[in-house]
C-alpha cells in the first residue's frame, strides 16, 4: 500500500476496509465476549496480547486496535472487575509506513477518537505467511482486508512459456482456465501456510479473526468479484485493461510488459477458507460468513453522478494507493503515473459504469484454536468421572 498521507496514500483511501470494519464488527466483538477469560485476578494478572496482521497505517489501523482492546475491557470489567494491561502488536509488510504509524501512536488524538493509548505499542515487520511470534504469545489475532493479497504472482502465470502466461490482462477476473488455477492453488498454499503459523502462535483460549476480499460461494474462481456489473465496475478490471491498453497503443509499453504486470491478489470463497482451515487443522470455525456491501454510499454516488471528473480522480487515488508501488516497480516511477492518468481518463469518460452499482464481497471468520486429541480425551474422562460423582452425591 501506498504510505504517507498525500491523497494517493493507503491511509486517505481506506473507506472500503472500513466498512468491511464495520460491517464485521458484531461477529468480532461477539466473538471476544465468548472468549473464556485468562486471569481471574489482578495479582495473577498477564498483559493481553492482540495482534493486528496486516495493520497497514491510518484511522482503521488504530480503530481496530482500540476496538478489541475495549471489547475486552469491557469483558474483564464486568466478569473480574479488574483491567489487565495490553499490548498491542501492529504487524506488516516491512515496506509498510511504520513511520506514520509510530507517529500516529504516539499522538493518537490525530487518528483516533482516544486522547490517550490504552495499551503498550510494538511494530512487527514482516510477512504473515511466515512465523511472526514466539508460540503461545498470542491471545487474539485478528486480520482485516489483507488475506486476499496473496505472497507472491503463481510462478506459473510469470513463465512466458507456460499455459498460464497471463496474455491480455493483469489480473485473473475472466482469465482462462491455467491462469485461474494457478492463482487458486498458491491462494490455498498461502492460506495454509498464514494458518499453521498461527496456530503455533494463538494461546488455546485465543481468538482468530479474518476478514478477506471474498466471492460468493455460487461465483466459480473466475468470476472474482461476484454479479456482472461489480466485476465491470471494480478497479482491477475493465478500465484498468483499457489503462494499459492505452499505454500499448501510444507505444509506451509493449504487449510483453503488460502481460508480465499481475496483481496478486484472489478473492476466496467460504468453502476455500473453510477447507484450509480444516486441512491445516488445529482451529475450530465458530462463525464463518460471506458479506458484500456497496462500493460507497449513494449520496457519493449522487455527487459522482454530477461530476465524472472527481470520480476519476478518486477512484485513480484508490489504485495508486493499493497497486502504485507493484505499478512502479514494474514499470518505473515515469510510466507508473501515466498508467494512472490514463485510468483516471478512462473511468471519468465511461458514464455508463459510472451508472452502475458496485458490490464488494468479504468473507470473514471467527475461529479458535481447538484442544489438541489428548486434552480432548482427558476432558471427556473428567467429564465422565464428575457424572460418576454426581451419582455417588444423589445415593448418598
Ligand atoms: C488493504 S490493507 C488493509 C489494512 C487494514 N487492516 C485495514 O483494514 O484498513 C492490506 C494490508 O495488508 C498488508 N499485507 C499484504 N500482504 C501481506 C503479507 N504477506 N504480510 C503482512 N501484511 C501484508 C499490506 O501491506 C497492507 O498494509
Amino acid at each position: 500500500m501506498q504510505g504517507g498521507d498525500d491523497d494517493s496514500s493507503y491511509a486517505k483511501n481506506s473507506e472500503a476496509p472500513a466498512s468491511a470494519i464495520s460491517l464485521c464488527r458484531p461477529l468480532l466483538l461477539t466473538a471476544i465476549q465468548s472468549m473464556k477469560v485468562f486471569f481471574r485476578n489482578k495479582e495473577e494478572a498477564q498483559s493481553l496480547r492482540i495482534a493486528d496482521l496486516g495493520c497497514a497505517t491510518g484511522y482503521n489501523t488504530l480503530a481496530t486496535i482500540d476496538m478489541v482492546v475495549d471489547a475486552l475491557r469491557q469483558q474483564y470489567m464486568s466478569q473480574c472487575g479488574f483491567e489487565p494491561e495490553f499490548e498491542a502488536f501492529f504487524s506488516d509488510l516491512p515496506s509498510n509506513d511504520f513511520n506514520s504509524l509510530f507517529r500516529s501512536l504516539s499522538n493518537p488524538g490525530i487518528l483516533s477518537d482516544k486522547k490517550t493509548k490504552q495499551y503498550y505499542a510494538a511494530g512487527v515487520p514482516g510477512s504473515f505467511y511466515a512465523r511472526l511470534f514466539p508460540r503461545g504469545k498470542l491471545h487474539v489475532a485478528v486480520s482485516l482486508s489483507a488475506l486476499h493479497w496473496l505472497s507472491q504472482i503463481p510462478d506459473a502465470v510469470l513463465d512466458k512459456r507456460s499455459a498460464a502466461w497471463n496474455k491480455g490482462r493483469v489480473w485473473i477476473d475472466g482469465a482462462k482456465k491455467e491462469v485461474v488455477e494457478a492463482y487458486a492453488k498458491q491462494s490455498e498454499k498461502d492460506l495454509e501456510d498464514f494458518l499453521s503459523c498461527r496456530k503455533e502462535e494463538i494461546v488455546q483460549g485465543g481468538m482468530l479473526f479474518l476478514l478477506m476480499g471474498g466471492r460468493p460461494a455460487s461465483q466459480q474462481p473466475k468470476n472474482q468479484l461476484g454479479d456482472p456489473d461489480s466485476r465491470a465496475k471494480h478497479p482491477f478490471t475493465t478500465s484498468l485493461d483499457q489503462a494499459w491498453q492505452d499505454l500499448i497503443n501510444e507505444g509506451l509499453v509493449d504487449e510483453e510488459t503488460r502481460d508480465g504486470f499481475n496483481i496478486p491478489a484472489y478473492m476466496r470463497s467460504t468453502e476455500e477458507v473453510e477447507r484450509a482451515i480444516k486441512r491445516c487443522g488445529g482451529f475450530e470455525i465458530e462463525r464463518m460468513e460471506y458479506r458484500s456491501m456497496e462500493e460507497h454510499s449513494q449520496e457519493k454516488q449522487k455527487q459522482w453522478m454530477r461530476d465524472p471528473i472527481s470520480y476519476g480522480r478518486a477512484k485513480a487515488n484508490l489504485v495508486r494507493a493499493t497497486l502504485g508501488p507493484f505499478a512502479e516497480a514494474h514499470l518505473g516511477p515515469y510510466l507508473s503515473h501515466q498508467l494512472f492518468i490514463r485510468f483516471q481518463n478512462r473511468v471519468s469518460s465511461d458514464i455508463a459504469l459510472l451508472h452502475k452499482t458496485c458490490f464488494y464481497g468479504v468473507v470473514c471468520c471467527v475461529c479458535y484454536p481447538n484442544v489438541t486429541q489428548i486434552m480432548k480425551t482427558f476432558i471427556r474422562v473428567i467429564e465422565s468421572y464428575s457424572h460418576l460423582l454426581i451419582i455417588q452425591d444423589n445415593r448418598l
